[in-house]
């Protein structure tokens, strides 16, 4: 069983370039089903979800050429089943995010409905809901969801209920293949969903206001392999830049490969706690500082520009260690708060009731065997071993691997007393 072992206490210093962001790289493999030919994709991330996903387009019948760890060439040429089967969409819900394109190129998509997942029921009757105003039939049996759009696709208007990512990338990747006109209202804004739009306008769609509540498609006859870049990765840089407010080194922890502007409201909140964040004069990146006292501020999570919920865990570990009281509310998914109770574990004063955590700050964290919850619960948790006494041993890391690129040897080239290991399986015994 393989654990990331955190001697707390070291303090981090240096400079770390995050990856590419997963949340981005998955949708844009998946939209490289929209154009039949070898679209490369530069930046991504070397992670077990990319992994998925480049499985997820194999069995479809596409070729993926790893050029080098972060370049992939994708031929999407050769694509003749429309199925996303159990197998991967169980290990990743999102699987689901090759409906879209695979109804905009086709007009048919098998995929296996998502179950609920550690975070939640996360349906996707959102998802659902849009593309059938755009004209696709749903039946559902077996444990699979078949979509059909062969009478066509048609623009229309689809206002969401909720600005939901994943509902709005898979509208976006079916309407840019419809007939006429597409205008999702209350669409997500997230930079992924802004990344997406750039590769599809690269490959000959027609999309604006990206980035903003009101999307427009217009639909386009076909779409062109490109060369595109993936976005850095905003919550990964969150990461490091909490590491560096909880145990930095008088320099600071620089962190680039991003854009600050991702960042926005993690920002203003760090601040808000009393950490110091400073810009680097060309704007690549952040330097955040220790915050010798953590000043106590409420958070609650909501869709960007709000606080992003892949980084309330993250912030947990601050506001757990504040001199006062703090409440992180969090709004997006019902069940994040697993996180919490191991970080109790560690020393922390936290009370859950329903989406409110009450966080009564403490002096410090004691290091103990924890368990990842989830992908950013995994790492908060090795955050608050890199300031705890003693060791923490955090365990079922592969959830971590599903969305951090070298996270321990990132840490390491910090300083950071941090090693992957390996332990007997307690089950084994
Ligand atoms: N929801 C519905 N119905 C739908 C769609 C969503 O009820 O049809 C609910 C979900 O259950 C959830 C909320 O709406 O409670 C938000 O879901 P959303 O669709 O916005 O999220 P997602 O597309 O499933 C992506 C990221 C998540 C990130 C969220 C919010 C990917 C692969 N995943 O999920 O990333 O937390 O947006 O920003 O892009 C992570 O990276 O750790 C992660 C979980």
């Amino acid at each position: 069983m393989d654990i990331i072992r955190v001697e707390g206490g070291h303090p981090l210093e240096g400079t770390v370039r995050v990856s590419g962001a997963k949340n981005s790289a998955l949708k844009l493999m998946a939209a490289t089903l929209l154009a039949p030919g070898t679209t490369t994709l530069t930046n991504v991330p070397d992670i077990s979800d990319v992994h998925v996903m480049g499985k997820v387009l194999k069995r479809m019948g596409a070729r993926i050429e790893v050029v080098d760890k972060h370049t992939l060439a994708i031929d999407t040429s050769g694509v003749d089943s429309w199925e996303a089967p159990y197998e991967l969409v169980a290990k990743m819900r999102a699987s689901t995010a090759v409906m879209g394109p695979l109804l905009g190129r086709f007009g048919k998509a098998k995929i296996a409905m998502p179950g609920g997942c550690n975070l939640g029921a996360r349906k996707i009757d959102m998802h659902i809901l849009g593309l059938e105003a755009l004209g696709v039939e749903f039946d559902t049996s077996h444990g699979y969801i078949h979509a059909d759009a062969s009478k066509g696709l048609t623009g229309t208007n689809v206002t969401l209920e909720f600005a939901s990512v994943g509902a709005t990338e898979n509208l976006i990747m079916a309407a840019v293949r419809a007939a006429g006109t597409t205008v999702i209202d209350n669409a997500a804004r997230e930079p992924e969903i802004v990344d997406l739009a750039c590769m599809l306008n690269e490959m000959g769609a027609q999309i604006q206001g990206a980035g903003t509540p009101v999307v427009t498609v217009e639909g386009v006859n076909e779409l062109h392999p490109v060369t595109h870049r993936v976005v850095g990765d905003r919550i990964e840089a969150g990461t490091f830049l909490v590491a560096g407010a909880l145990v930095a080194g008088p320099a600071g922890v620089t962190v680039t490969g991003f854009s600050p502007q991702h960042l926005g409201m993690v920002i203003r909140k760090m601040e808000a706690m009393g950490v110091r964040i400073e810009t680097l004069p060309d704007g690549s990146g952040l330097t955040a500082h220790r915050a010798e006292h953590i000043a106590p501020v409420d958070i609650q999570t909501l869709p960007f520009p709000g606080f992003p919920t892949d980084m309330q865990a993250q912030a947990m570990t601050l506001s757990a260690l504040a001199e006062g009281n703090s409440i992180i509310t969090e709004n997006i998914f019902e069940n994040r708060f697993m996180f919490a109770s191991e970080l109790v574990r560690m020393g922390a004063d936290i009370h859950i009731e329903g989406h409110h955590a009450m966080i009564h700050g403490v002096r410090g964290y004691s290091g103990a065997p924890v368990t990842s919850p989830d992908l950013r619960g995994g790492a908060a948790l090795v955050l608050a071993g890199l300031i705890a006494e003693g060791t923490t041993d955090v365990s079922a890391i592969h959830h971590i691997d599903r969305g951090y690129e070298n996270f321990v040897e990132k840490l390491v080239g910090l300083d950071a007393c941090v090693e992957r290991t390996t332990v007997p399986d307690p089950d084994l015994d």
